[in-house]
């Protein structure tokens, strides 16, 4: 049986390795050596991190993560939106792919953000929320922000679109990029609360 429970410190060491399956990379090492990449488990724990993993029930082996992060204008990756909106990045081990697994992932991972929130405030002069960890011309008073919406960044043409656009990711008009590997990426994104 597969469990999917909340990422544990414990679990922690594993992120690179999921990192490495989602960028299509055989080395963990090419991951974290490259700053582009490594910015999705680097100093894990930052505020709004939220993760979900996988585990076999028999072997206590994790054989799936999804997880999010949110981003700032100077710290972000290639499914940037806003700095209100994280990011997921999710894989399953190669022999668990296509059972379901990344649905269920994927599924309680959007459960969990609806109830992360982050502090904001209104910045007057660019007309929009920012988290209080930026700086804003005018003081104003600070409130708490449900995640409103999830994004995902991924190459066009892969299997995982159809997976996504079942589970309630819409392509995002535009934002097709080139990817690191010369192909063609987009963004998605999905709503998490009612009624937006
Ligand atoms: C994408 C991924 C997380 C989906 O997890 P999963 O457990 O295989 O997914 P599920 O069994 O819940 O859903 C199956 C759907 O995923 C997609 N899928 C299946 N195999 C896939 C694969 N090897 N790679 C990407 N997507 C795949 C298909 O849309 C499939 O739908 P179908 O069965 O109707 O064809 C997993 O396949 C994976 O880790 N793939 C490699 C890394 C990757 O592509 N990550 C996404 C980067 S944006």
């Amino acid at each position: 049986m597969i469990r999917i429970r909340s990422l544990e410190v414990f679990d922690e060491p594993l992120l690179p390795h999921f990192l490495a399956i989602a960028a299509h990379e055989e080395e963990v090492e090419t991951v974290l050596t490259n700053p582009a990449l490594a910015i999705y488990v680097s100093d894990w724990g930052r505020d709004g991190d939220c993760a979900v993993v996988a585990e076999n029930d028999e072997t206590s082996a994790i054989v799936g993560m999804a997880w999010a992060r949110f981003w700032t204008p100077d710290h972000q990756g290639f499914g940037w939106i806003n700095e209100l909106t994280p990011e997921m990045a999710v894989a399953v081990e190669p022999e668990f792919q296509g059972r379901g697994i990344g649905t269920r992932l994927i599924e309680a991972l959007k459960c969990r953000l609806r109830a992360v929130s982050l502090t904001v405030r209104w910045d007057a002069r660019h007309q929009k929320w920012v988290p209080t960890s930026q700086p804003v011309e005018i003081e104003q008073p600070e409130m708490r922000m449900p995640t409103q919406q999830l994004a995902l960044n991924v190459r066009d043409g892969s299997p995982s679109v159809q997976l996504y656009e079942r589970l309630g990711f819409q392509k995002v008009a535009g934002s097709e990029r080139q990817n690191r590997t010369g192909g063609v990426s987009f963004n998605m994104l999905a709503r998490l609360q009612e009624g937006n």
